[in-house]
């Protein structure tokens, strides 16, 4: 894990200190970049009087500057949203006011947008924010960041918007809301698939793994899922990073179990909720948006968990998550419980399995992926 030291943050709204915690699991350095800088200096010279919504602030840099400001703040990372609350601590103040599910914000605001991953999930946001003529919309980061899809996007939702220049490789761009528009578009969205001979229809809200497709990995996983549920029979399942939560309600599906989908992402949980519910098993379903499977369930009480890891952060591949969420399972899992992992093949998987577990058999295979079982003994 990352453990950079606090560093200080010159802005106009002063000298913060920030701090990249024990809880994030990135290569970054430092809890702010370029993006952040500019977008406070814009801020800066901005009425103080709006109301001020901050979205997806990555550390909480933005938060903590404008605090005075009162920033409402949607974040959907869970462990995002730990790393705004400690910095906030570092510098003796409250933990800002969260707000999630996306709610609208009719009263005139100033919204702050770090750039999403995923263009669906920027899309969402300007459905969800319901913004009233005369808010101001910024998309703020890095230029590699911001594609040129993201100012189409805003030029057709906006009517029109400021591409500013570029300082210190960071953009923002900027739009006013002119009238309020409906993009058409209904969340979350919704395609039917069939699975190892279930139908089951994952429902995504922006910006989840895969949106309403299944993920060839996915696929793989289940199929191999389904006629160990039959061995196995397990009371307890955990679909760990469950995504559009597709594992998790087949799984719950074809076994009768109670199923824990867990996910750091906001967006997954609503969307694993909502496809748990139309496929009638919302009962057995619990959602859970954490980024630590020790806080969600009783050590030593699960009978199997399934998990798709991520395999990418911002800054390429990081298998760290991964690794941490093998250890997780080994501590839910009772003992002759079973942890079934999918990956890409040249990851190693079925060594990194062998270590945690002490044993890793592989259970299917294709071109591209491999899935893994491994056994708490
Ligand atoms: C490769 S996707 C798999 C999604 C889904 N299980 C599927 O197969 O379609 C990995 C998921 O892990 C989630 N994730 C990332 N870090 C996490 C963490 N620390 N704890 C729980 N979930 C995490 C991501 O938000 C993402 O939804």
């Amino acid at each position: 894990m990352n453990h950079a030291p606090p560093q200080t943050f010159e802005t106009p709204f002063g000298s913060f200190t920030l701090g990249i915690h024990r809880v994030d699991r990135t290569k970054s350095l430092r809890a702010w970049d370029a993006a952040d800088a500019l977008v406070l200096d814009h801020l800066f010279q901005q009425p103080a009087d709006s109301r001020l919504v901050i979205v997806d602030d990555t550390y909480g840099a933005l938060a903590v500057a404008t605090t005075d400001r009162m920033p409402v703040v949607l974040v959907d990372s869970w462990t995002g949203r730990e790393a705004s609350v400690r910095n906030h601590e570092l510098n003796g103040l409250a933990s800002p006011s969260f707000t999630d599910p996306l709610s609208g914000f009719g009263d005139v605001a100033n919204v702050v947008i770090r750039m999403p991953k995923s263009l669906e999930r920027l899309r969402e946001l300007f459905d969800a924010l319901r913004l009233a003529p005369g808010a101001d919309v910024s998309v703020v980061g890095m230029d590699r960041r911001i594609p040129r899809s993201a100012f189409e996007l805003m030029e057709r939702r906006f009517g029109h918007v400021d591409g500013g220049r570029s300082v210190r490789k960071a953009r923002v761009l900027r739009s006013s809301v002119r009238e309020v528009g409906d993009s058409g578009r209904r969340w979350p969205a919704v395609v039917e698939h069939v699975v190892a001979g279930t139908s089951v229809s994952p429902h995504a809200h922006g910006g989840v793994f895969a949106g309403t497709s299944i993920d060839a990995a996915t696929r793989l996983l289940a199929e191999s899922m389904r006629p160990m549920i039959d061995e196995l029979h397990p009371e307890v399942v955990v679909d760990l990073g469950s995504g559009s939560g597709v594992l998790g309600t087949l799984a719950a599906m074809w076994s009768g179990a109670a199923a824990h989908l867990v996910d750091d992402s906001a967006a997954a949980v609503r969307s694993s909720r909502a496809t748990a519910d139309a496929a009638g098993v919302g009962q057995q379903v619990q959602v859970h948006h954490q980024s630590n499977l020790d806080e969600v369930v009783v050590p030593g009480s699960v009978d199997l968990v399934v998990c798709n890891p991520p395999f990418h952060d911002d800054r390429g591949q990081n298998d760290q998550v991964a690794w941490e969420m093998y250890h997780q399972a080994r501590r839910a899992l009772r003992r002759g419980g079973r942890l079934l992992v999918v990956t890409n093949r040249h990851l190693g998987t079925h060594a990194r399995l062998a270590k945690v577990f002490g044993n890793a058999t592989v259970v299917a295979e294709d071109r591209q992926f491999v899935v893994v079982q491994s056994d708490r003994t």
